[in-house]
């Protein structure tokens, strides 16, 4: 009597897993597709986001701060700046800079005009509400 698995059957395993998972691959992946428009709130995305989000990218701020995790680690997180600080402080803190504070890491002047200012908020005011699965765990990110 044979012991242990046959080779048929090893490879009736192998390719009957592969199968499966390559299906739960395709479901997963549909899933999260069909998911995405409310997580992101597409609904909310004005022109004035999409201008913000130009400006975020033509200022090249990925290259100092992280956007919800993704970015270079200079300089805070801002997925979150706009419920930690609000607009108000993001258009002062941009005008104010750089503060020359002595011992801290400066941040260029950008010279963003009013229009600008307030195409930046709305696209750090609709990032904030991306659903992230209540990523950062705190507050101060
Ligand atoms: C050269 C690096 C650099 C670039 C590029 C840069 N920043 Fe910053 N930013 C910083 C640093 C450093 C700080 C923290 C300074 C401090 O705490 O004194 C900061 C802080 C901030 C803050 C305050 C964050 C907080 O938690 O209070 C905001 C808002 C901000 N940046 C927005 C932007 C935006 C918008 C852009 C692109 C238009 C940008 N930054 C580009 C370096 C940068």
């Amino acid at each position: 009597m044979s012991r242990g698995l046959t080779s048929q059957a090893a490879r009736n395993i192998f390719y009957g897993g592969t199968v499966f998972f390559i299906l739960l691959f395709a479901v997963l992946i549909f899933n999260t597709e069909q998911r995405i428009p409310a997580r992101s709130n597409a609904a909310e995305i004005t022109p004035a986001v999409v201008r913000g989000k130009h400006l975020w990218e033509t200022r090249n701020c990925i290259g100092c701060h992280t956007l919800l995790g993704e970015g270079a680690y200079f300089a805070p997180e801002l997925g979150n700046v706009y419920p930690r600080r609000g607009g108000d402080f993001i258009k002062a803190w941009m005008k104010a800079q750089p503060t020359g504070a002595p011992g801290r890491r400066q941040m260029p002047q950008f010279h963003l005009n009013d229009q600008q200012l307030d195409d930046l908020v709305e696209f750090l005011k609709w990032t904030s509400k991306v659903d992230t699965e209540k990523w950062p765990p705190n507050i101060q990110g």
